[in-house]
């Protein structure tokens, strides 16, 4: 076995919502022991780390995204005992956990924004952004357009302007401050040593960015991302920042170092924005043109660098930046109705869905995922194929209980229905009675199985994760995307038919090819690859991964 150097390039990252996820003492509401009691089946599915999304007390505005105290766990989740118990049990398996790390703002409800509001010399009211006067811009910079109306707002008890990116229950906090610098170094010291392998840094250009009253966007301050960088290493050498910075391809880069021709000394991983809405593209085109472009020129990473590359998460998937008429295609093929999109960019949609429930393209969509460089991010319930319920406003359509069997509550809780965080869809294509974990579980030909395979074939295939891509030139039917994988373990190559239509391609000789190369994962029996690698049948929506060589075996 290749010993990872660095875990997170070999990683499969399964994101949780502990409140959705298994409820162990039937109050209706996912907790950490009920998600310790599932490791089990996550260690049997292949996931080597958990993203938690926010654990922390909260009012839960926005889904736990409004912190009120970083020191402890939201009540209802459990105690800062069953969060150690968690890291420890999952370590036993073989599997990290990385927490949501959400300090671009705080919920109104934290002691430290209730103080700061209180009087102009609370020792916190520079702790968050204000103005004395109404600023001009306050309507500009909007995130969630139609559910926020400014970016500033004026607080009675303050009598000043609050500056908050997102909904005004979230201000901001004032990273000018080094006070709040150095609160947040002792949050992130604090977890650390309760054993999480990192953080997932919610909305890091956000932190980063300085704004004031009329200043925005306000300049970035990137010695922020340096210093979680030196400190969280400093602490725990193999502790990962994984962040979410949705900004233009150009910039990308300096997330990840300091220097344009330095190794990676800020984040580990990047959420690929940049991919996601050409794979989704592509695959609504049954085209692989968004993708030979994607990955023809693509953003280079520093070294030390990696893609956090991901279908669907928990918000709504971002189509703005498409063009019109991309995003229109994309929305024609997975999105048709308006109650299925958002703030005009998006849609609120999980995957099985979206592929009208069709298994040969999720099989498709997540080999194609699993292929790309980077390393994988899936949702919880994805890997059973879990459907939306649109009749639940905005994101949480896309936010209901794991599916675990098909009693009242889908195996999720015990409590009476109507007391269920977000109810249980039962009925349905996609509901709990049709789809949910036992009967998969039962069932060999199942999507789970698949997905459990294509797991584990991920981790037999280093290539993916450390390895240079190169998309195959040859002349191909348009549908069909050809590219390889080379890493000093081996090489892959990789062949995802996005059309209904079968077809044979010739890929010729390859450098580096042994005498017998062979399939990886496919999708179903083909005739065994030769080393001229011609003829290869590929089934519509078919894909065959095709090992080349491998460096430690012949
Ligand atoms: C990004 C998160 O993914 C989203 O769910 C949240 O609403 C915003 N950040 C604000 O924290």
């Amino acid at each position: 076995m290749v010993v990872a150097q660095r875990w997170y390039q070999e990683a499969v990252v399964y994101c949780v919502d502990a409140s959705s996820f298994q409820d162990s003492d039937g109050d209706g509401c996912g907790d950490l022991p009920g998600l310790i009691s599932r490791l089990d089946y996550l260690s049997r599915l292949g996931v080597s780390c958990l993203w938690l999304n926010p654990i922390h007390p909260s009012p839960w505005r926005d889904d736990g995204y409004d912190v009120s105290d970083y020191y402890n766990v939201h009540p209802r989740l459990g105690s800062l005992g069953d969060f150690v118990e968690l890291t420890r049990q999952a370590r036993e398996r073989g599997i990290r956990v990385v927490i949501d790390l959400v300090v671009n703002h705080t919920s109104d409800q934290h002691p430290w924004f209730q103080d700061a509001r209180r009087c102009a010399d609370s020792p916190y009211r520079d702790w968050y952004v204000w103005s004395a006067k109404e600023p001009a811009d306050r309507r500009q910079g909007i995130v969630f357009p139609g559910e926020q109306k400014e970016t500033w707002t004026f607080d009675e008890r303050a009598r000043a302007w609050y500056f908050h990116r997102f909904y005004d229950f979230q201000p901001d906090l004032n990273w000018a401050n080094p006070d709040v610098r150095r609160e947040i170094s002792k949050v992130m010291g604090f977890w650390l040593q309760l054993g999480v392998s990192g953080f997932r840094v919610d909305a890091a250009p956000f932190v980063l960015e300085q704004v004031s009253a009329d200043v925005d966007p306000g300049p970035l301050d990137f010695s922020i991302l340096d210093s979680w960088r030196q400190e969280t290493q400093w602490q725990l050498g193999d502790a990962v920042l994984m962040c979410e910075a949705n900004v233009d391809p150009s910039s990308v880069g300096q997330y990840v170092a300091s220097r344009s021709d330095g190794p990676a000394d800020r984040s580990h991983l990047l959420f690929d924005f940049v991919l996601n809405p050409r794979m989704w593209l592509a695959l609504a085109r049954q085209d692989s043109e968004p993708m030979i472009e994607a990955l023809g020129n693509p953003v280079v990473l520093p070294e030390g660098g990696e893609w956090a590359t991901f279908l669907r998460n928990h918000d709504e998937l971002d189509l703005s930046r498409l063009t019109d008429e991309q995003r229109r295609d994309v929305f024609h093929a997975f999105a048709p109705r308006p109650q299925m999109q958002l703030y005009g960019r998006g849609v609120r949609r999980r995957l099985a869905p979206m592929l009208g429930g069709d298994r040969r393209r999720m099989e498709l969509a997540y080999a194609l995922q699993f292929s790309m460089p980077g390393t994988p991010v899936v949702r919880y319930g994805e890997e059973i194929g879990m459907g939306e319920t649109l009749t639940l406003p905005g994101r949480d359509a896309i936010r209901t209980p794991m599916q675990w069997d098909d009693t009242r509550n889908a195996g999720f809780s015990d409590a009476e229905p109507e007391q269920l965080i977000r109810p249980v869809p039962r009925t349905g294509r996609y509901g709990a009675s049709k789809v949910n974990v036992r009967a998969q579980q039962r069932d060999p030909d199942s999507f789970l199985r698949w997905f459990e395979n294509l797991c584990h074939v991920l981790r037999e295939a280093p290539e993916i994760g450390t390895g240079h891509c190169t998309v195959i030139q040859t002349p191909l039917p348009r549908a069909v995307l050809a590219h390889r994988m080379d890493a000093p373990a081996g090489s892959i190559l990789l062949l995802h038919n996005l059309g209904p239509d079968s077809a044979v391609v010739d890929i010729g000789p390859q450098k580096g090819c042994t005498s017998a190369p062979y399939d990886l994962l496919v999708d179903g029996p083909y005739d065994q690859p030769t080393r001229q690698l011609r003829g290869l049948e590929l089934h519509g929506y078919g894909y065959r991964w095709i090992r080349l060589r491998r460096a430690d075996r012949l």
